[in-house]
This record gives C-alpha cells, structure tokens and sequence, in this order.
C-alpha cells in the first residue's frame, strides 16, 4: 500500500534541511562556488555524523544568499511535498541564514520567502507556515537576536518560535530570554530536545522554555514519570523517526520509541526533519511505519488530527485544511 496521496500534515520539517541536492548544486553553480565536497558520487549530501552532519548542512545553506534563493527554495520544497500528499507545513527558517539576524534584512527574506509559500499554495494547495528556528550551537546572545527577528515580524505566515542545532551545547535555561521574549510577542514555541539528550533535557526544556511543542523527543522514553507528565500535558512531539535512525539517534525502527510513547497515550506526530539528507519522504516515512508497527490509514489519519489540533496556525486555517 502507498500512502503517497493521503492527505498529510506536517510540523518539522527544516527549510534550509530540506532543500534538494540538485537545488543545492545548481545554486552552487550559478555563483561558482565549489560544493563538491558536501555531496557523494550519486549525488546525495555526505556526512558521517551529526556534528558532520550539521557542517554539510551549513555548507549547502552558504550558497543561499538572496531573498530570491530563498523564495526559490521555497517553490522547490513546497512542489516536492505537495508531491507526497502533505497538505500543511511548518517550515523551520532560520533568522541565522537569513541576513544574519538582522531585523531588516529578516523582514526582507521572510517576505520573498512568504511570496513563494503564496504562490504554491495557489499551485499546489498546500498551506505553509513559518517558524523561526535559531541555532543552538550558535549561542544565546545569536538566539536573542533570532527571536528579536520572530517577534518583529510575527503574523498570518510567522507563528512560531523554536531552536534546532547541537544539543548537548548549553543548557535550556540560556535561551529562556528568548523563548520569553517570542511568547510574550504571541508565537507559539517548539524546541529540539531529547533527540540527543536524556530525559532531563525533555524536562528542563518544559520547564524552562515553557514549550507547546518538542521536536523529537524520543529519549523521554527513558522516564516513565516524565512520558505520564508529557501525556497529561498534552505536550507534543514532533517525532522524525527516518532521521532518527538515519543518523543513529535511535536503533532500527522496529525499535523506534514512536510506538511506546503513543502507546502511553503521548500526542506523537510524524515529519521528515531534513528528508534529502536522511532520503526520505512523508511517503516513505508513512510505508516505514506501516511495515514496522502494522499501523494503517486508520492510524495515520489519528496522528494527522493530532498534528493538525498542534499546529501554529489559526482555527480558520485548520478548518479549511481539515
Ligand atoms: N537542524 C536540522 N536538522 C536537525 C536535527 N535533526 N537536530 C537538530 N538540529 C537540526
Ligand atoms: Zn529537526
């Protein structure tokens, strides 16, 4: 069975991370730039690990530069998962590689970037919004200025607030300004955690950063205390399990922890995170699960309502997807 045309929602999914190899070459090839040690013989990106990993990642996003780089790849990501049946987007976009955290520059990019997302949602009907992502291993003080750039320009398309990248680097508590800061200015907040880090980094990011929304999240698992805390919350995790076992952060997917936590009644969700560079798609990811856990349409659309009841967008955006 292909789940290729179910309608699909989803909330992780990396702007920069989920650019398309050959985008990437292109770009690079227009501005003459050498990228040829970021991709392997067939094409694909190159890394050995998660520190790895976020370097390649880095070097692809050098050769966006422009607000029209930007509204490009917003049209290539937008068509390729349109093409998986994904219906609504939250794609993760970094006030970093966007004018480097300047205000006016932000606002600049995030405009050329919202007039792609216009025009596929004409094209393809799939609705996008924005979720400004700051870096983790870049540090608080670049945070502040990522979540200065968010709550400047919150809005129909910039809804939420969220921070991926290393996550063993500083603790939850360094950013807690930030996260107060695009809070208070009324976006809604998600944060990488337990991806890497134990289960005190799950409780330490809720506690401290007051999240609506974890990405990944996986390793709570190893709490049990802490899942019933996260089930009775209602906090929700935006679990990317193709990434997860792509860059070893968990072991096979029969052994993924996505099915012990639904199981404890936690509000699980499926996305693809960086889908070239783990070669992967909301289809596959879908086919993976249905293999793995003998989950069919019944359960995928559940999990769809729930990803659709989390998402940052308004009642009338999901009414109209729903
Ligand atoms: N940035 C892009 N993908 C990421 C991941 N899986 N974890 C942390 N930061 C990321
Ligand atoms: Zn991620």
């Amino acid at each position: 069975m292909t789940y290729r045309s179910l309608p699909k929602v989803e909330l992780h999914l990396h702007f920069e991370g989920a650019a398309p190899p050959e985008f990437i070459r292109q770009l690079a090839h227009e501005k003459k730039v050498d990228l040829s040690k970021i991709f392997n013989s067939d094409g694909t990106y190159a890394y050995r690990d998660f520190d790895h990993f976020l370097e390649v990642y880095e070097g692809a996003t050098s050769v966006l530069k422009s607000p029209e780089d930007f509204a490009r790849l917003c049209t290539a990501v937008a068509e390729q998962s349109a093409q998986h049946g994904v219906v609504y987007t939250e794609l993760f976009i970094s006030p970093d590689f966007c004018g480097g955290s300047d205000v006016s520059a932000w606002r600049e990019y995030l405009a050329a970037i919202k007039e792609g997302a216009d025009k596929a949602e004409a094209q393809h009907g799939i609705t996008i919004k924005g979720v400004a992502t700051c870096i983790r291993h870049f540090g608080p003080e670049m945070a502040k200025q990522s979540a200065l750039c968010a709550a400047e320009t919150v809005g129909d398309f910039l809804t939420g607030f969220g921070m991926g990248g290393a996550e063993m680097m500083h603790r939850p508590s360094d950013f807690a300004y930030s996260f107060d800061m695009a809070r208070e200015a009324g976006l809604q907040l998600t944060c990488h955690a337990g991806e890497w880090g134990g289960p005190d980094m799950v409780a330490d990011t809720i506690n401290d950063l007051r999240v609506e929304r974890i990405g990944h999240g996986i390793n709570a698992i190893k709490d049990r205390a802490l899942v019933d805390r996260i089930a009775a919350a209602g906090i929700v995790l935006e679990v990317c399990p193709g990434s997860n076992v792509f860059l070893n952060a968990s072991g096979d997917l029969k052994d993924h922890p996505i099915k012990a936590l639904r199981d404890a009644g936690v509000k699980v969700t499926v996305s693809t995170d960086d889908p070239p560079f783990f070669q992967t798609t909301m289809t596959k990811e879908y086919e993976d699960l249905a293999a793995a856990f003998g989950w069919d349409e019944t359960d995928f659309n559940a999990l769809n309502q729930t990803a659709l009841d989390a998402a940052f967008c308004d009642a009338a955006t999901k009414d109209k997807i729903a």
